[in-house]
């Protein structure tokens, strides 16, 4: 009817897909518009972020299950690196351990970067301790306190939790060619003591509540620092060179375990406990116990002091 060709078709229907449109193929069917981004918010931060290179691929949702989820779709059809799809509300928000994370309308910054780090598979599982050396970075260049980072990646403030990290490597294509890592970002914004209470989150908190209120709204600065000088492209080099070596200082500074008691999981069920003495150079937590050091590499670590432990 539009007297087009269907490689015509085809190629429009890359372009959305390349604007964040979510459109599945069927042969014979045709296509199906599944999700789509926002364009009235999408423009609106596209200006704010004037050229800097995440621009050309940033995703604005109104509402989305999980960034996390989205993201890998759009990875599957060749989004490529630098991708950022950012959210106002999550429905289905995915935490660490299979848990979820409350993602409210409005209060939060929610998004999911797709990197894909020049390195081998095995050492992109240490990007997660740089990311969260990054995203402490970024919150002090943009709210003025530093918080700091219960291992592997809450950021803490004020021994309550502000920020979760959520990075998931993902395969696709054909013979799972194309190779990816999704670093999912919570930021808890402006939520009030009360709305932590009520969703019986007693270790969260917020930068509002924190004394550091910052606006999306009316803080263009703060989302663009957020967003994009996370250092990400230019940490990202370092990473892919010399891993996690050049951010290990950073990281034990900002790292609110070392030099306290710590209980962990092992690998076999049970718990052990001891004094967090280090973090090594490929990003796991030293625990010294009883029965001499332990490298932590996996599971959830309480800290005493921190979140209630004891
Ligand atoms: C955690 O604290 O366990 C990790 C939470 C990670 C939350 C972020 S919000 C954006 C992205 N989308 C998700 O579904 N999760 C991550």
């Amino acid at each position: 009817r539009l007297g087009i060709t269907r490689a015509a078709v085809w190629k429009q229907i890359a372009k959305l897909r390349q604007r964040g449109y979510v459109i599945e193929a069927s042969t014979r069917l045709g296509y199906r518009l599944s999700a789509q981004p926002e364009p009235l918010e999408q423009e609106r931060i596209l200006e704010l972020l004037g050229d800097h290179p995440f621009r050309q691929h940033m995703i604005v949702l109104d509402s989305v299950d999980s960034t996390n989820n989205y993201l890998k779709l759009l990875a599957g059809q060749g989004a490529p690196h630098g991708t950022i799809a950012i959210a106002d509300e999550q429905t289905g928000g995915r935490g660490r351990q299979g848990r979820s994370f409350a993602s409210p309308k409005g209060v939060g910054l929610y998004y999911s970067l797709l990197l894909r780090p020049d390195c081998a598979p095995a050492e992109a599982s240490h990007l997660t301790a740089m990311v969260a050396v990054a995203v402490c970075d970024a919150i002090e260049a943009a709210a003025g306190v530093r918080p700091g980072i219960k291992w592997t990646n809450d950021i803490i403030l004020n021994e309550k939790k502000l920020v979760g990290i959520l990075c998931e490597s993902v395969s696709y294509g054909y013979q799972q060619q194309g190779r990816g890592i999704l670093c999912g970002i919570g930021i808890n914004l402006a939520q009030p003591q009360s709305y932590f209470d009520a969703a019986d989150l007693p270790h969260g908190t917020s930068l509002a509540l924190q004394g550091a209120a910052v606006d999306l709204a009316t803080d263009p600065a703060w989302l663009a620092e957020g967003l994009t000088d996370f250092g990400f492209d230019r940490n990202l080099y370092t990473f892919a060179r010399d891993g996690f070596a050049p951010f290990r200082e950073e990281y034990k500074a900002a790292c609110v375990n070392l030099g306290r008691r710590v209980t962990f999981d092992l690998p076999d069920g049970s718990q052990g406990a001891g004094e967090a003495v280090d973090v090594d150079a490929e990003g796991r937590l030293v625990v010294r116990t009883d029965a001499g050091e332990q490298h932590v590499f996996t599971g959830e670590v309480s800290v005493h002091g921190i979140y209630g432990a004891v």
